[in-house]
């Protein structure tokens, strides 16, 4: 599903962030990513997201390399392949939950179907016609995760997706997360700082500027 070869990133010369990194993402695997802070984690995900291309080495999605297709491609691919959740989210302010949500549908030309089960499953049924400002913050992040996975992505990057929540609202959403990646037979990487969190993905990877090592782990729930 994700083969990164030999893959390599610096912001400076003094600034070596990722060097020679090998992985293999099998298709169906969802796995935590755990590092210190500034270890590369986010990096690594805009990287696989071709938010970013690496300076040396290959990111290959199904086969393709993407830092080879022209960013109309790699747009195309980005859109139906990839659901990302960023702790950043960018939800747009002047549409309502419903079509903030339906965003990844209308960009691929598919059917609005999905729209409501995936707001009863944050838990905001009901609410699909307010607008953003209408919700607190952890009820944003609620409406970004829907959208990640309301066209069933193959490739699901998640970046800290419950930094904001609670710790109920939080395990609910890494279940509905979870859930999800399962159903759809898709692949995910979960970056998180929290053992919790990362318990709930297949395997545990730690990150360190050696590269990327399985830890042990036990999944909950
Ligand atoms: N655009 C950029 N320009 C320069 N340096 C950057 C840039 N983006 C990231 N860095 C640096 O690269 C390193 C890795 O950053 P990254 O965001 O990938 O870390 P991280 O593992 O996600 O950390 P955190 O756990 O704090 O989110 C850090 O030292 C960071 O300062
Ligand atoms: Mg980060």
């Amino acid at each position: 599903m994700l083969e990164l070869h030999h893959v390599s990133k610096a912001y400076a010369e003094e600034r070596q962030v990722l060097s020679n990194l090998t992985y293999t993402l099998k298709a169906g695997e969802y796995v935590a990513v755990m590092g210190e802070s500034g270890v590369g984690k986010s990096t690594l995900l805009n990287l696989v997201a071709g938010l970013d291309t690496p300076d040396s080495g290959e990111v290959v999605i199904d086969g393709v390399v993407i830092s080879k297709l022209n960013d109309d491609d790699a747009t195309l691919l980005r859109r139906k392949t990839l659901g990302f959740i960023f702790q950043a989210f960018h939800i747009l302010p002047h549409l309502t939950l419903k079509q903030n949500i339906a965003l990844p549908l209308l960009l691929n030309n598919m059917p609005a179907h999905r729209i409501e089960l995936m707001l009863a499953e944050v838990g905001l049924s009901g609410r699909g016609d307010h607008f953003p400002h209408q919700l607190s913050g952890g009820e944003l992040q609620r409406v970004a995760i829907a959208r990640a996975l309301v066209h069933r992505p193959r490739l699901v990057l998640a970046d800290e997706p419950t930094g904001n929540l609670d710790p109920d609202t939080a395990h609910d959403i890494l279940q509905l997360i979870r859930t999800e990646i399962k159903k759809n037979g898709a692949s995910g990487i979960l970056v998180t700082h929290s053992h919790t969190a990362a318990a709930t993905a297949d395997a545990v990877l730690i990150m360190t500027k050696h590269g990327l090592r399985k830890a042990e782990s036990v999944r909950s729930g």
